[in-house]
């Protein structure tokens, strides 16, 4: 038997290089190995957007898109709603019974979220979120998620809350372990935070050719070099952190030019723009066929839904079993 990934992220809005290099790529390479459940994690997303729940279905069918053009394949990766799926809900009420409110408290993630929206109080499903999402992972029995180093200590509580479910109750659930992108901070390209949509720094999974070169063009790079000629210092360049990771045959030949004013920034900005757009471009190859068919995306994450609905199901017998409060089941 295969073993089994569980990862997946809030629908709110379009995904960027941060997320394809920090876990996506990762998703994307790993989904034949193993058998792939992949959680569009719209109740999560309600968390922070409850005022605005009309959003969500929009945002749901954005994020397919892009996983689909991503490279995530329908036929074997399983992509899923949360909300579809109510035994992850029935899941998590169990989990929150044994869960303590100060371990929630000193989630250092959920803290850093509190503060980006300027929460002076925090809601009962936004301080809890981090155990649903422990149902989410356990409830599929995944061994493996592959996620941002943002969502560390998020897997550090499903795996609490599983030893301390099995430990209590009977050992039914997998403990799941974190898989960290290659590049888990990939810099925006104003050099100055972590690329995310809020703070406008982001090349987008859906950019064009065009608008991909023009953001590039207009990156940061070492402010000591206003000629060619001027010697450079990739090491606080951007441009060339992008380099590192997306043309990496090519860094070395680079680093040696920018240090010697061998190359201008305008032709390096080039070479990226290049390199980015060649890793792009299947991913649009692969979205028309999509764009053009909404009702094939609706298609996919209703049978993905159905799918998942299954698994869970099965896993939520086991799980009443062990508690034994499965009243009614037929007795040997
Ligand atoms: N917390 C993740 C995010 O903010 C989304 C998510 C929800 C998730 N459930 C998950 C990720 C389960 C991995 C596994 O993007």
């Amino acid at each position: 038997m295969k073993k089994r990934i569980l990862t997946g992220d809030r629908p709110t809005g379009k995904l960027h290089l941060g997320h394809y290099v920090g876990s996506l790529a990762n998703r994307v390479k790993l989904q034949e190995e193993y058998q792939s459940y992949i959680i569009i994690a719209d109740v999560q997303a309600l968390t922070t957007n409850f005022e605005n729940p009309e959003n969500l279905s929009r945002d749901t069918f954005q994020i397919a898109e892009d996983y689909l053009a991503a490279g995530l394949d329908p036929e074997i990766s399983t992509i899923f709603i949360q909300s579809m799926i109510p035994e992850i809900h029935e899941l998590t009420m169990y989990y929150s019974m044994f869960t303590s409110v100060n371990v929630l408290r000193h989630n250092p993630t959920v803290k850093t979220e509190a503060q980006q929206h300027g929460f002076s109080d925090m809601t009962y499903g936004f301080l809890g979120y981090p155990v649903s999402q422990a149902a989410d992972i356990s409830i599929f029995k995944a061994n493996l998620v592959p996620v941002g180093d943002d969502q560390i200590p998020h897997i550090e509580l499903a795996r609490k809350i599983v030893r301390r479910f099995n430990d209590l109750y009977k050992p039914v659930l997998i403990e799941p372990e974190a898989l960290i992108g290659e590049v888990p901070r990939l810099m925006g390209l104003d050099g100055k935070a972590k690329m995310s949509k809020s703070l406008n720094n982001a090349i987008y999974l859906s950019d064009s050719a065009s608008e991909v070169e023009s953001k590039v063009k207009d990156a940061v790079t070492d402010p000591a070099r206003i000629r060619k000629t001027d010697l450079g210092h990739p090491e606080i360049c951007t441009v060339y952190g992008y380099h590192q990771v997306f043309n990496r045959s090519e860094m070395e030949e680079i680093e040696h030019a920018c240090r010697n004013g061998e190359i201008g920034c305008v032709q390096c900005k080039k070479k990226l723009a290049g390199c980015l757009n060649k890793l792009l471009e299947p991913m649009r190859e692969r979205r028309i066929k999509y764009e053009n068919q909404p009702e094939l995306v609706k298609d996919i994450l209703e049978e993905g839904s159905r799918k998942a609905r299954l698994t869970a199901q099965e896993t939520m017998r086991e799980v009443r079993d062990a508690m034994r409060i499965n009243y009614f089941a037929a007795t040997e």
